[in-house]
């Protein structure tokens, strides 16, 4: 796979009647545990095709060339509602490399120009599905739903969706085009890999939710429960407040505190924070945690 700064050109078409066999091959060639495919019969999608049904008032399909050869597809539906709602199938060799966020770009271009009546357009991520979560917050996506038990497991029980949209104001201020802060740690997971001062925090995982300079977390690890982090990012400094559980004899004693981390990418890719906090009690420490790797 080339190297991710190396961006493909990404071009979007109709898919047209002779797109059905490989967009039923890519139905199932790039869908995954967290993205079910879709099932398409190839003969009722060539008819469909060949009708114009997928280009129609209601619901559009669209194919993703990647420097020249059919990599993907894209449907958007209920654009008669005005609230239209993007689905994403990039084949796997073609991932990782910014395709993704590109095709909402261009989506987003297309039919915010293309239909006056369209106020928004919308998307939902498996809750693990982090490539996606970090496609729709890299095209300008506000994360603004959690649909709880919303898909049936393959293996059994329901998951969480996030639900993302993109509005016509977002769009008109170029929201989905701006690259408006270095570090992105939307979605990303992080656990400790040292802990030069302080207690240690065994088990700790933090994982993050971005919006803009605005960075939010979760965070537990085997005796706290319940962390929960807000600041801001500017540069590679995020200042934080943070409050969380901690288990003790008597039952769970609430510690509040704040911290900064700076943050850097690693030779590797990953990124690393390395943090500094202390706590109203007086206690304070220093770690850094490193993303982990999908
Ligand atoms: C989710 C999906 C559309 C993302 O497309 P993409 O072209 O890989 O998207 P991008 O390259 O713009 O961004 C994906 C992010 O995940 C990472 N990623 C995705 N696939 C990867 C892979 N195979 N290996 C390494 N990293 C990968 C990218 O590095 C990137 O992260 P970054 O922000 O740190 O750069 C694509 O993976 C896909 O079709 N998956 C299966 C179906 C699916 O999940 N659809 C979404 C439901 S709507």
């Amino acid at each position: 796979m080339p190297p991710a700064h190396e961006r493909p050109e990404v071009r979007l078409r109709l898919l047209v009647e002779h797109d059905a066999e490989w967009v039923v091959t890519t139905d199932r060639t790039a869908a995954t545990a967290l993205a079910r495919p879709f099932g398409f019969d190839e003969q009722t999608l060539r008819s469909e095709l060949a009708e114009g049904r997928w280009a129609s008032d209601e619901r559009f399909a669209w194919a993703v060339m990647v420097d020249g050869q059919p990599a993907g597809f894209a449907l958007v539906d209920d654009l008669d509602r005005g609230d239209a709602s993007v689905t994403l199938r990039i084949g796997p060799n073609a991932r990782g490399r910014g395709v993704g966020r590109e095709v909402l770009r261009q989506l987003a271009d297309h039919h915010f120009s293309a239909d006056d009546h369209l106020g928004r357009l919308t998307g939902r991520a498996h809750e693990r599905n982090v490539p996606m979560q970090r496609v729709f917050n890299a095209a300008g996506f506000r994360m603004e739903a959690r649909f709880r038990d919303s898909v049936e497991q393959p293996e059994g029980g329901r998951a969480s969706e996030w639900g993302y949209a993109l509005t016509r104001a977002d769009w008109e201020a170029g929201r989905h085009r701006h690259n408006h802060h270095g570090y992105d740690l939307h979605g990303l997971t992080f656990e400790v890999e040292q802990t030069s001062d302080g207690p240690d925090a065994p088990g700790l995982a933090v994982k993050f939710l971005q919006e803009g300079r605005r960075t939010l977390a979760r965070y537990d690890a085997d005796h706290l429960a319940e962390g929960e982090l807000a600041g801001i990012l500017v540069g590679d400094l995020l200042r934080y407040r943070f409050v969380h559980l901690e288990e003790v004899d008597t039952g769970a004693h609430e510690v509040v505190g704040r911290g900064r981390a700076r943050l850097q990418r690693r030779d590797d890719g990953r990124l690393e924070v390395i943090e500094q906090w202390s706590d109203e009690e007086g206690n304070h420490g220093r770690r850094v945690l490193v993303q982990r790797v999908r």
